[in-house]
């Protein structure tokens, strides 16, 4: 199976939300990223607008939730319509039971990371995630720069889903673009966010498949 890209509409038009995700017909999911203001400084949106973005599309929604107390709010996003739900283990309580609540909610349960935060205690808990976030920028903000610090970590979590034999998908998210994409898939992602690089491009579809071609060619 190729790689995944999952555009972010954190630097789309917010006032012509659905218009935007209908300009990334060849998107695997679209990447939304729910921020509170709290667990980082900025704000997006809530359960009801990511519920009436889901009946805009037919493309899958991948919530990232930025948000303090997960462990309250994260089966809302799979009622709310979202296939895959991601929670920041910082923030999480009990990581384990939440991973299994989104799951049996009906959605694929992913955990993230943030840059500064190591995998290793986090080995045994792989099973019960279908995908692992290893952030490559701070969370909060589209546009930053890519974190080269993460492509040590990123190559670690690699070598571990393969040793346990897992399916457990591996995202990045930060700073993703023509210039990054290879580091991270050579390093071995299988899923790839991209904000700024999808939504400053004249044409946002003709930039997912420049990315996949490229993140393809560099994964084989
Ligand atoms: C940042 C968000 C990202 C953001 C990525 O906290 O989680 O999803 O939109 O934007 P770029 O691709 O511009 O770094
Ligand atoms: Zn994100």
């Amino acid at each position: 199976m190729g790689i995944q890209i999952t555009p972010s509409i954190l630097n789309a038009d917010f006032a012509n939300l659905g218009a935007e995700v209908a300009r990334i017909p060849s998107a695997d999911m679209v990447h939304v990223d729910v921020m509170d203001n709290h667990f980082v400084p900025n704000l997006t949106f809530g359960p009801t607008m990511v519920e009436a973005l889901a009946r805009s599309t037919n493309i899958p929604l991948d919530a990232h939730l930025m948000i303090e107390d997960p462990d309250r709010h994260a089966p809302t996003y799979v009622e709310a319509g979202c296939a895959s739900v991601t929670f920041h283990v910082e923030a999480a309580r009990a990581p384990v039971r939440l991973a299994r609540e989104i799951r049996a909610a009906g959605g694929r349960a992913s955990m993230a990371l943030r840059p500064a935060t190591p995998v290793e205690p986090y080995e045994d808990l792989l099973p019960e995630l279908d995908m692992l976030l290893l952030m490559t920028v701070e969370p909060g903000f589209g546009g930053q720069k890519f974190l080269d610090m993460v492509l040590p970590k990123l190559r670690r979590t690699r070598a571990m889903v393969e040793r346990h034999g897992l399916q457990t998908l591996l995202q990045v998210d930060g700073g993703v673009s023509l210039e990054t994409i290879e580091r991270c898939a050579e390093a071995g992602a299988d899923v790839f966010v991209a904000g700024s690089a999808v939504y400053s491009a004249a044409d946002p579809d003709a930039m997912i498949a420049a990315l996949r071609e490229k993140g393809d060619a560099a994964r084989a």
